[in-house]
């Protein structure tokens, strides 16, 4: 790869700025000073250097957000905020996307990649990934709720969901909750709580396939994923 295009592709300006930086002697190949915008690197094997600091050179980005409520899953909008410009820029400079969404109100951990293609493997409704949320629901939730879920409630559009797993945590004039569910349809939890009679007061996503929520995140941080979890959320296999 051509040393401007690498560099511009990690967002430090256009070719154009891209070629100033290194006319001006600020890059180095191997601790060779290079002025050649044409000059070839091999980002895996040599070590770049801008001003002398390594410039670490990767494709695919993947971030896990613990998401704050108020600010929408997508990546630009003209009137709300949304979990994008939650990102510092050397992360926005990667371009990536929420996977899947949240509601604006609803928190928890959010994928975030530049991935496209792992982000279609989580997303694709043949694939069923689980989704685990933790709940508060405004009244008490009973072992009928666990069943009724378990063989699908019908939606207010008259769809009937898949088998949902649900699990009663606290159960009281305020109950808490835990739901797993393997599609995403839109407002899912809430709605099939409606479909009970029950609202849901706060939701918060815990889980997404083998990616759990980091809780030591506060609401609005998020960070890279972690060699462990990149590698099982890679080799992860929906069954
Ligand atoms: N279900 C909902 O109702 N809202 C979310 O944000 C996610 C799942």
């Amino acid at each position: 790869m051509r040393i401007d295009k690498m560099l511009a592709n990690l967002g430090y300006g256009s070719r154009k700025d891209v070629k100033k930086l290194l006319k001006d002697g600020a890059v180095k190949i191997n601790d060779k000073l290079v002025k050649d915008a044409k000059e070839h690197v091999n980002p895996e094997e040599d070590t770049v250097t801008l001003f002398g600091e390594v410039v670490e050179y990767k494709e695919f980005i993947y971030l896990m957000m613990n998401k704050p409520p108020g600010v929408i899953s997508a990546t630009e909008d003209r009137y709300e905020r949304t979990v994008v410009d939650l990102l510092e820029m050397e992360d926005a400079i990667f371009s990536p996307f929420p996977v899947g969404r949240l509601d604006k109100d609803t928190e928890g951990l959010l994928l975030l990649t530049n991935d496209g293609q792992l982000s279609h493997r989580l997303l694709s409704p043949k694939k069923h990934v689980p989704k685990t949320y933790f709940a508060v629901i405004d009244q008490e939730v009973t072992e009928e709720d666990v069943l009724a879920f378990k063989k699908g409630v019908t939606l207010d559009d008259g769809y009937v969901t898949k088998s949902g797993e649900l699990a009663i945590l606290k159960s009281g004039l305020r109950s808490d909750i835990e739901l797993t569910i393997t599609e995403g349809k839109f407002h899912q939890v809430k709605r099939m709580f409606e479909a009970i009679g029950k609202k849901v007061l706060y939701l918060k996503r815990i889980s997404m396939g083998p990616l759990e929520l980091d809780e030591t995140l506060e609401l609005g941080e998020y960070r890279e994923l972690t060699e462990v979890e990149l590698k099982r959320l890679l080799e992860y296999e929906v069954k």
